[in-house]
């Protein structure tokens, strides 16, 4: 298949996920869930406007749009929070829809005759497509009332025995990030993916499953919401004022939680998930460990010690299936641990790709020899911001925009997303 046709194919799996995020009346789509969130409808609407401009402007808002300058820049994210959203004069969901689907019919004319080496700029408005549909997803998880979504997608069982042990990763160079081109080519990996260069790692241990529901309530029935002990200064005070006393969306109990509205047990083997990362900090000093850095994270995931290259995935070269990873957004929760013996990467660590967001200890910087892509504020405004990397993907991230080298990040405080912890140790 040419470069263009499986860009095409992408865009529409993307494309009916979105839609299917916003298959509710108009009333839902303008309701605000919570102030981290925007309404859905603008999601909608912001995923055509940036396709839009990159595809179909050169990135440049001077050219015209299909919308008049003013509707457009409601969709402008560095000019309205999200917290203001709701209070905009936003496109109807039907207008929005319809932008929508007429950007994508001139878009896929601009597809057609692409080069198969071109599509970068493609893959960036898929990207950012398949990352405003795990934003919705977080919305929807913080919505009240009856559940709009069903209980997701069965998941493989889980392997007992994993959960609390650790492999080591052996001192030495390894190669982190990416290129377009040579040796370590992800031509479609984003600007702060790159450029790739070696790197010289001391040894460590790191966990070879993320922490589980299990393991936190031992940690909260020790204490560890109550004592200042295992926090940062910082952690604590927040933790404080905040009233933090156990993940997200886990009732008093600590046996149940709610999950997309609907209350369920909490699976004791499934991965922590909507901890913050002063809570994973604290979690981790609290169990002996640390959290590992973005590159200790990345050299576990990716790095192949046998043959001195990088895997495209840690499991090596195949596209992610089910048998792989959680991925995609179908399951709607992370899978118990140990459900992908398959996916595991070199150094026999698993499900880094998939299932929880890991927290790492690592603030936001480029690599060095960064350049900004076409979307230029996509990275560069958060580098050296209050914002800590997120590593290996959600259960809601869709597969094809996924590497080992993806770098998420958000603030400190943050637990709406679908975040765990995976820990590491000195050795
Ligand atoms: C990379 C997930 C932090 O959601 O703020 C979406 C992705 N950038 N639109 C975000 C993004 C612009 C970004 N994260
Ligand atoms: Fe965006």
């Amino acid at each position: 298949m040419s470069t263009a046709e499986t860009l095409a194919r992408a865009l529409t799996r993307a494309r009916d996920r979105t839609l299917a995020l916003v298959d509710f009346d108009d009333t839902e789509l303008h309701r605000q869930y919570d102030p981290l969130m925007s309404p859905l409808v603008w999601d909608l609407a912001h995923i055509g406007q940036q396709e839009e401009l990159w595809l179909l402007r050169d990135g440049n808002p001077a050219r015209p749009g299909l919308l008049a300058a003013d509707v457009e820049g409601l969709y402008d994210a560095f000019t309205h929070s999200r917290a203001s959203r709701v209070s905009l004069p936003l496109l109807a969901p039907d207008e929005a829809r319809k932008y929508c689907a007429t950007v994508r019919s001139k878009v896929f004319d601009a597809l057609e005759g692409l080069p198969d080496e071109d599509g970068f700029e493609f893959a960036l408005v898929l990207s950012h497509e398949h990352q405003h549909d795990e934003t919705m997803l977080q919305a929807l998880n913080l919505r009240t009332g009856a559940p709009l979504l069903g209980p997701g997608a069965s998941l493989p069982a889980g392997r007992p025995g994993l959960a609390g042990t650790s492999v080591l990763v052996p001192a030495g160079e390894f190669v982190l990030g990416v290129d377009a081109t040579g040796d370590f080519a992800e031509p479609f990996a984003l600007d702060n993916e790159r450029p790739a260069h070696r790197v010289d790692v001391p040894a460590f241990r790191i966990g070879r499953v993320p922490v589980t529901n299990r393991e936190w309530r031992e940690f909260i029935d020790d204490g560890g919401y109550r004592h200042p002990t295992w926090w940062t200064e910082r952690g604590w005070e927040h933790a404080v004022a905040a009233g933090l006393t156990a993940p997200q969306f886990w009732n008093p109990d600590h046996t149940s939680r709610i999950r997309f509205g609907r209350n369920e047990d909490l699976l004791d083997d499934e991965p922590v998930q909507h901890v913050s990362y002063f809570e994973a900090q604290a979690y981790a000093r609290w169990a002996g460990a640390r959290l590992p850095t973005e590159i200790e994270w990345e050299k576990a995931c990716a790095w192949d010690p046998a043959t001195g290259v990088r895997r495209r995935y840690p499991w090596g070269s195949r596209e992610p299936t089910a048998e792989l990873a959680n991925l995609g957004g179908a399951a709607l929760r992370p899978a118990p641990v140990g459900a992908y013996p398959a996916g595991a990467s070199a150094f026999r660590v698993e499900q880094m790709l998939g299932d929880v967001w890991e927290w790492t200890s690592s603030p936001l910087r480029p690599w060095p020899g960064f350049a900004p892509m076409i979307y230029q504020r996509y990275s560069q405004p958060f580098f050296g911001g209050d914002y800590r990397v997120l590593r290996g993907g959600s259960w809601a991230v869709a597969g094809e925009i996924l590497r080992p080298s993806f770098r998420n990040w958000d603030h400190p405080y943050r637990r709406q997303i679908f975040a765990g912890v995976r820990l590491a140790w000195d050795v």
